[in-house]
C-alpha cells in the first residue's frame, strides 16, 4: 500500500515547502517517493530548484520524483470529446472558441484530475510515499471530505444513462447531439470517479494543515480542522511554519511581532491538540534546493518519522438525535483525553468559536456551520468525551432573516 499525505492551507504558508522537505526526508530514508503538485500555478519545481516534468515522474534526486500535474494535458488526454463538445455547444450560441475552451474547463475537474492521477499513481506499485501538494483555494478539502460529490451521487449517474440513451434515440433527428467518444469519455470518467471517491477513504491517506502563527491562518485552519473531522477525513499533523526565533538581536521591531505569535503559537496548541503540532522556524533565506529543504525536514520533523500514520484518532465528531420532521437535537463531542471526570467544565461560545476549559485544559474549536442555528443546552463529560448538547431553537422557523441569538451567534436563513 503506498502511503499518501496531503498538505493543504492558506496562501503563502509553506504547503510546497513542507510538501517537498517532507519528500525529500522519505526518499532519504530509503522510500521510493513521489512528490506531486496540483496547484495550477507550479512551484514545485522551484522550491526543489529543478525542471520537472508535467505529464510523467522526474526523477530529483535518489528515490526521489516530482511531477506537477498539467490539467490541460489531464484533460486532452482523458476528456477531449468532451471538451470538444462543451466547446462546440459554446460555440453554436455565438461564443467564439477559445472562449468556449475556457469554459469546458470546469475548475472542480481540475482538483478531480489531479486526484486522479494520485490515485494512479498510487495503484501503479512504483511508490512507497506520495506527498501532495496542493492548491491554496482548491477545492481539495471539500473532495477529500466528501468524495460523494465527485460522482454528483446517484443521480449524476442516473442521469448520465438517462440523457445517453435520449442520445442515441434522437441522434437520427437532431444534428448536434455528442457522438459516442463523449459519451465513452465521460462514462469512462464516472467510472473512474467511483473508483477516486473509495480510494479516497483508504485509511493510507491523511491530511496535514500547514499555517502560519497569526490570525487569519488560525481561523480558517480551525474551520477546515473541524470541517475535515466532522466528515471523517484523518487530519494526522497540524504543520505551524515561518515561526520567529527568540533572539537578542532582533530588535524591538521584532519584539512585537515575535509576542504575537508566541499568544498564536499558544491558541494553536489549544485549538488542534490532541493532534500533533509540529513547528518550524522562519529561515534564515528561502528554503530552496535539496539540502535546505532536507535541512527544513529535519528540523521540524526532529526524531519524528514523516511518512508514519501520526495520529489516527477522530477529534471532533457530530451526533444526531432528532426523528424525521423534528427541530434538530446534536450532540457534538470533543475528545479531551487525560482530564479528572471531576474537573468543572466551563464552556464559552464566540461567534462561530466554542472554547471549552476543562481545569488547566483549554479548547478552542470552530464550531460546525449546521450550530450556528442553535442553542446550547447541557453537557456531560464521560469516559475522555466531552458532550455538548445543542438543538435547534423553534422560534427560529417563524423568523426568515438572519438575526441574532442570545449568545450572540449570527444565524443563516437557509
Ligand atoms: N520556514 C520558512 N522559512 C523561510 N522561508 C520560507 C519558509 N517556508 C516557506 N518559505 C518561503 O515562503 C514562500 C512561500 O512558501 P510556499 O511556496 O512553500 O507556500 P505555499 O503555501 O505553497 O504557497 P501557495 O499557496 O502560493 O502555493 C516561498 O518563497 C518559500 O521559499
Ligand atoms: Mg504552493
Amino acid at each position: 500500500m503506498t502511503r499518501v499525505i496531503i498538505y493543504s492551507g492558506k496562501g503563502g504558508t509553506g504547503k510546497t515547502t513542507i510538501s517537498a522537505a517532507t519528500a525529500v526526508l522519505l526518499a532519504r530514508s530509503g522510500q521510493r517517493t513521489l512528490v506531486l503538485s496540483s496547484d495550477p500555478a507550479h512551484s514545485l519545481a522551484d522550491a526543489l530548484g529543478v525542471t520537472i516534468s508535467r505529464d510523467r515522474p522526474t526523477a530529483v534526486a535518489p528515490g526521489l520524483y516530482g511531477l506537477e500535474v498539467d490539467t490541460i494535458y489531464e484533460w486532452r488526454h482523458n476528456l477531449g470529446g468532451f471538451q470538444q463538445f462543451v466547446a462546440s455547444t459554446y460555440s453554436n450560441r455565438g461564443i467564439d472558441r477559445s472562449t468556449a475552451t475556457e469554459l469546458a474547463n470546469q475548475p472542480g475537474l481540475d482538483e478531480i484530475l489531479a486526484l486522479q492521477r494520485v490515485m494512479i499513481e498510487a495503484q501503479s506499485g512504483r511508490w512507497d510515499a506520495i506527498v501532495l501538494d496542493t492548491a491554496p483555494t482548491g477545492n481539495t478539502l471539500r473532495l477529500l471530505a466528501y468524495p460523494e460529490m465527485i460522482i454528483g451521487g446517484d443521480a449524476g449517474k442516473k442521469f448520465f444513462r438517462v440523457y445517453r440513451g435520449l442520445a442515441n434515440f434522437a441522434r437520427p433527428f437532431k444534428r448536434d447531439l455528442p457522438e459516442d467518444r463523449f459519451f465513452d469519455e465521460v462514462g469512462g470518467l464516472l467510472e473512474r470517479m467511483d473508483q477516486l471517491a473509495n480510494f479516497l477513504l483508504s485509511p493510507e491517506i491523511t491530511l496535514r494543515l500547514v499555517m502560519n502563527p497569526e490570525k487569519l491562518p488560525l481561523l480558517e485552519t480551525r474551520r477546515a480542522y473541524t470541517f475535515l473531522n466532522l466528515y471523517g477525513m484523518l487530519v494526522d499533523a497540524v504543520m505551524v511554519n515561518k515561526i520567529l526565533p527568540v533572539r537578542q538581536d532582533l530588535g524591538p521591531y521584532f519584539d512585537y511581532w515575535v509576542s504575537l505569535q508566541r499568544g498564536y503559537l499558544q491558541e494553536i496548541d489549544a485549538s488542534f491538540a490532541p493532534t500533533p503540532i509540529f513547528r518550524t522556524l522562519l529561515q534564515e533565506g528561502e528554503p530552496i534546493g535539496l539540502a535546505a529543504l532536507e535541512a527544513v525536514g529535519r528540523a521540524t520533523f526532529g526524531s519524528a518519522d514523516p511518512g508514519a500514520l501520526l495520529f489516527d484518532e477522530r477529534p471532533i465528531w457530530l451526533e444526531q438525535w432528532n426523528e424525521e420532521g423534528e427541530p434538530g437535537r446534536y450532540e457534538l463531542c470533543l475528545k479531551l483525553p487525560f482530564v479528572d471526570e471531576q474537573e468543572t467544565v466551563e464552556i464559552a461560545r464566540q461567534g462561530p468559536d466554542l472554547t471549552v476549559m476543562l481545569g488547566r485544559a483549554q479548547r478552542t474549536i470552530a464550531l460546525p456551520r449546521i450550530l450556528y442555528g442553535c442553542a446550547m443546552g447541557h453537557h456531560h463529560y464521560e469516559g475522555g468525551v466531552l458532550r455538548l448538547e445543542f438543538r435547534e431553537s423553534t422560534e427560529l422557523d417563524a423568523v426568515d432573516t438572519t438575526l441574532t441569538v442570545p449568545d450572540g451567534c449570527r444565524v443563516e436563513a437557509a
